[in-house]
């Protein structure tokens, strides 16, 4: 069977499907691979490496030949226009948020799997993409806040004076947040973080980052998720957060709630009395933004007392580590395929709670129930999708 892997073709996207190393692995496997000519070019993947691991380069014209496509972000209609029938695509794909895609998909009579959507149970953590990439994003948020503060990280004992540690806070505590703490004590800021559930406070601590306790009630979900936080929750947080987030030379933002805007963390009065020279790197922004004001790729400057903060708008984070966030991603697919296919052929098992969770459209059948609700299809009878 064919495994294709076309060029990401969204702006700003440097990642690719498929390293050279996962090429071998799915050849082992006893799939055929093809890379569209050049689509390793950005994460630094050349077509030379994918002919040594195995693989053909071919133009975009062999997706309409693939059994299976994988990209990182949805195909676009063009390419879905191409595929045959009873193909598998999987890539990342938003079941509320690109419902049309979704619906294109189905048109084709698809089975598209998604990252977003997939189990976080132990059996699928090899598969993890929004894992594996939101580690990334956490990584490059301090080194993005490192770059721009104009102040050491680390403590300083110079002949010349001491130097104190920048003080970092870490809003939100999942793996983009545990990621940025453990980034920020390696380059030895002192780091504070806070998180709406009480249980990442162990997590925080194992970073060596110290857990502010502002007395308020969790807002955990299921699954080890945030819910959506009430006017008056959010309120108590933010008064309580002031006094911390003053205190910051960095703070750093990576709150979302599945499904939903990002919470707003931090309000323009908030920002008003911090210090100046501070910076606010919001890797939130391209989901809502945590931070008022915050523009997804834009750095914003707020006037306070004395000077100014710099507000930046996190987009494309994990493309900024496209070598390595591409390596990564790569596993995921081949850990997804390597669960589908036996002697060289990929059947998805709709009986298979990974595959379940993850189809948001099987053979056609759109059966994720937000992409249904997004466009007004009656739900599915239990038992199927999510
Ligand atoms: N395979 C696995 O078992 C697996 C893999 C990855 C993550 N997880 C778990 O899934 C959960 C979510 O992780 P994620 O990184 O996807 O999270 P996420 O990206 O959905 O959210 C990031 C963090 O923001 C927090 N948050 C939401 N609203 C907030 C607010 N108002 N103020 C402060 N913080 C707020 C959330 O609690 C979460 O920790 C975590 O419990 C994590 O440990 C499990």
């Amino acid at each position: 069977m064919l495994v294709f892997i076309p060029a990401e073709t969204r702006a700003g996207e440097r990642r690719v499907g498929l390293t050279p190393e996962g090429a071998q692995k799915l050849i082992k496997l006893g799939l055929t691979v093809s890379i569209q000519e050049g689509a390793g070019q950005a994460s630094g993947y050349h077509d030379d490496e994918y002919k040594a691991a195995g693989a053909s380069v071919a133009g975009i014209s062999a997706i309409s030949t693939a059994d299976v496509v994988a990209t990182v972000r949805p195909l676009e209609n063009d390419a879905i226009g191409q595929l045959k029938s009873g193909a598998i695509t999987i890539s990342f794909l938003s079941p509320a948020n690109d419902a049309q895609t979704v619906k294109a998909l189905a048109d084709k009579k698809v089975t598209a799997l998604s990252f977003d959507v997939l189990p976080r149970i132990s059996r699928a953590q090899s598969m993890d993409a929004l894992t594996s990439q939101a580690l990334c994003a956490g990584y490059r948020t301090v080194l993005i806040a490192a770059e721009r503060a104009p102040k050491f990280f680390p403590m300083l004992m110079t002949a010349a004076g001491t130097i104190p540690a920048a003080k970092v806070l870490v809003l939100g505590a999942g793996v983009a947040g545990l990621q940025a703490m453990a980034t920020a004590k390696r380059l030895g800021a002192i780091v504070s973080a806070y998180d709406v559930r009480a249980s990442s406070a162990d997590e925080v601590k194992s970073m060596g980052a110290t857990f502010l306790d502002l007395g308020l009630d969790e807002v955990e979900g299921s699954g080890g998720y945030a819910r959506e936080m009430t006017p008056e929750r959010a309120k108590a947080q933010q008064d309580a957060l002031k006094k911390f987030i003053s205190a910051s030379d960095v703070v750093i933002t990576t709150a979302a709630v599945p499904g939903r805007k990002a919470p707003t963390l931090i309000t323009t009065d908030m920002m008003s009395e911090m210090k100046p020279g501070a910076i606010i790197v919001d890797l939130a922004a391209e989901s809502g933004g945590n931070v008022d004001g915050s523009v997804a790729g834009e750095d914003v400057v707020v006037n306070v007392p004395g000077g100014s903060i710099t507000l930046i708008g996190c987009k494309d984070l994990a493309s900024q580590l496209a070598v390595h966030a591409s390596k990564l991603y790569a596993q995921n697919v081949v850990s997804l395929l390597t669960l589908m296919t036996a002697e060289g052929v990929v059947t998805p098992d709709e009986e298979d709670e990974v595959v379940q969770g993850s189809a948001v459209v099987f053979n056609g059948e759109i059966r994720n129930a937000m992409a249904r609700e997004a466009l007004n299809l009656p739900a599915l009878a239990t038992g199927k999708g999510e």
